[in-house]
């Protein structure tokens, strides 16, 4: 049985639809307030607990061969914040899927891992990549690059849905392994069991290294038009989000634009089987019905 954490999010049910499409036994940690008929309908076995309340996560993983987490604080607000949940509540479902003996654990973590990081959710993904590591339960680390999912959809799909420009923070001139959401969720759902992950950070990246103005040009390919650009600076949120996601994203949209992020992943999509999709691919399917 593989129980996941965050299946209620959005990569989290990715990988929950595509593990219960497998014909997998899943239980899905969850909370009463969040939506989770849907995976239920389709064969998830809910369990009522919460990442802050180390019980609930003792009593979750009784009889887990796999637990998975993408479970993160960054949408939510309240009482869920990065520590208490992305750092204190990673650091309790490692203990007690630790104490009930699973096997392996599967944790999402980001591209760049340094526990020094002045960003509070890079720090805390890399202080539990250590905790697992130094838990002696067989692991395996996610490193996804930045969701093509999450970013198109923010950047170009809010912009063009609200007819306003595309929002650019510096000079976007810089290349990243954009990834498709999706296959991050492959990615996860292959390493379950997988030799090749026992004990591994996997690094995850699209097919392609691009920088914005690649983006903002294929997007424009694909609707037939030019997409029209507004820069600014990343004191500015980006708009069409709530102003503190906007004002995060906007921050990480200049953190971008100084160094690059281009990965060669050909070997490890074969490792994994998983057929990687293009920001073409991507933005086709995004954009449809966009341009008219
Ligand atoms: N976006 C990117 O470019 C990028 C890049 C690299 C890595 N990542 C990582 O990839 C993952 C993305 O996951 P996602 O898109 O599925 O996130 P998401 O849509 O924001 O969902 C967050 C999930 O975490 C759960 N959660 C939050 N607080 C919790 C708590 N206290 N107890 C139990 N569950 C809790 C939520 O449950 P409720 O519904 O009950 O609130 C929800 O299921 C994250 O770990 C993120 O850091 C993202």
């Amino acid at each position: 049985m593989i129980l996941v954490v965050g299946s209620t999010g959005s990569l989290g049910g990715m990988i929950t639809r595509q593990l219960l499409a497998q014909g997998k036994s899943v239980r899905i940690l969850v909370r009463p307030s969040s939506s989770y008929q849907a995976l239920v309908d389709l064969g998830a076995q809910p369990v009522i607990g919460d990442l802050k309340d180390r019980p609930s996560l003792d009593a979750a993983c009784q009889g887990i061969s796999t637990v998975i987490t993408t479970a993160t604080a960054t949408q939510r607000g309240g009482e869920d914040t990065i520590d208490s949940v992305d750092l204190h509540g990673n650091a309790n479902l490692i203990e007690a899927a630790r104490a009930a003996g699973v096997g392996q654990f599967i944790f999402t973590s980001g591209p760049s891992p340094d526990v020094n990081s002045p960003v509070p959710l890079v720090r805390a993904k890399s202080l539990t990549e250590e905790h697992l590591k130094s838990s002696g339960m067989g692991y395996t680390i996610l490193w996804p690059n930045v969701f093509m999912g999450v970013w198109f959809g923010v950047v170009i799909g809010l912009a063009l849905q609200n007819r306003q420009p595309v929002t650019l923070v510096g000079q976007g001139d810089k290349r990243h392994s954009f990834v498709a959401d999706p296959d991050v969720a492959a990615f996860a759902v292959a390493a379950v069991d997988h030799p090749a992950a026992m004990n591994q950070s996997i690094p995850i990246g699209g097919p392609e290294p691009l920088s914005w103005l690649d983006v903002f040009r294929i997007a424009g390919d694909v609707l037939g038009m030019p997409l029209e650009i507004r820069r600014i600076p990343p004191t500015e949120p980006i708009p069409f989000v709530p102003v503190a996601a906007g004002m995060g994203m906007s921050g990480l949209m200049a953190l971008m634009d100084t160094y690059e992020t281009p990965m060669e992943m050909s070997g490890i999509a074969q490792t994994y089987g998983v057929r990687l999709t293009s920001a073409q691919e991507f933005l086709r399917g995004m954009l449809s019905g966009a341009a008219h």
